[in-house]
């Protein structure tokens, strides 16, 4: 029997991060979850059995970050580390609260980029990190900013990593389309091909089992996102003018 694998979810308290936890717990592995709220943390951990913890922290706060860290370095090496901890509140750029838009920076891609510099030296030789990025870091739509511009710097630092961690650890990038949870849940317009969160969370195992760099879903979405990506601006920003609702 293949031992037990360690993983740490970070924004583990809700939506995709919960999904996760529940459908790693069933196959068997220990879990490290982390998130601010504490109480459903702690909820969590409990509902899943006895060998989960909960380790609240916040991703925007470097002092956190590394007294969570010390405690996870006395507990073991880990199996795989899966960052998931972001804040949503789209708008037109005209139109964003500058507090707001900081405060998403800096728990959306700061946030990543303190986990890319605390997660590996935690993870065993050969260990998996994943950062989520969004079809949202695809292509600048209107009335996304500016949580799309920090989630195209996910993907941006995702593959940078991937290259400079090459051969230590395995550096993967998580790009789900719409998922129901409640980030998604203050959308005032019809998502396509929104999922559930269980089936973002099984997509997402499966997808890190295997060895594609990139876990993207639902294809019907990401394929057609992708499409619109890699055309000349010509053709594209004409095209995604005209999603302005
Ligand atoms: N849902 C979608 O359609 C969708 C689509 C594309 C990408 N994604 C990405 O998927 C990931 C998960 O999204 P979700 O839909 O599951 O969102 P969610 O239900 O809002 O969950 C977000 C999680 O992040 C935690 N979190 C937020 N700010 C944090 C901070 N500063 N420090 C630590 N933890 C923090 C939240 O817990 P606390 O509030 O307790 O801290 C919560 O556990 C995000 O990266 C999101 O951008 C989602």
């Amino acid at each position: 029997m293949p031992e037990a694998e360690t993983i740490w979810i970070i924004g583990a308290s809700d939506g995709i991060g919960a999904a996760l936890a529940h459908e790693w717990a069933a196959r068997g592995a220990r879990l490290i979850l982390s998130a601010r709220s504490a109480g459903p943390l702690e909820e969590l951990a409990a509902s899943l059995g006895p060998d989960h913890l909960a380790l609240p922290l916040d991703v925007s706060d470097r002092k956190s970050l590394v007294a969570a860290a010390q405690k996870i370095a006395g507990i073991g090496p880990l199996d795989r580390v899966v960052h998931l901890a972001a804040m949503y509140d789209p708008g037109k750029v005209a139109d964003l609260d500058p507090e707001t838009a900081g405060k998403i920076v800096l728990v959306n891609l700061t946030g990543s980029f303190h986990i890319a510099q605390i997660a590996p030296p935690l993870l065993r030789n050969g260990g998996q990190l994943a950062l989520c990025g969004s079809v949202a870091g695809y292509i600048g739509l209107p009335q996304g900013q500016i949580y799309s511009a920090t989630k195209a710097g996910v993907i941006n630092l995702a593959q940078s990593l991937r290259a400079e961690l090459a051969g230590q650890y395995d550096v993967r990038l998580i790009s789900p389309g719409f998922v129901d949870t409640r980030l998604t849940q203050r959308n005032d317009f019809t998502m396509p091909a929104m999922v559930t969160r269980d089936t973002a969370a099984q997509g997402i195992i499966k997808g890190l089992g295997r060895r594609s760099f990139e876990v993207h879903f639902p294809r019907r979405l990401t394929y057609a996102l992708k499409l619109l990506s890699v055309l000349p601006y010509w053709v594209a920003l004409p095209l995604t003018s005209r999603l302005t609702r």
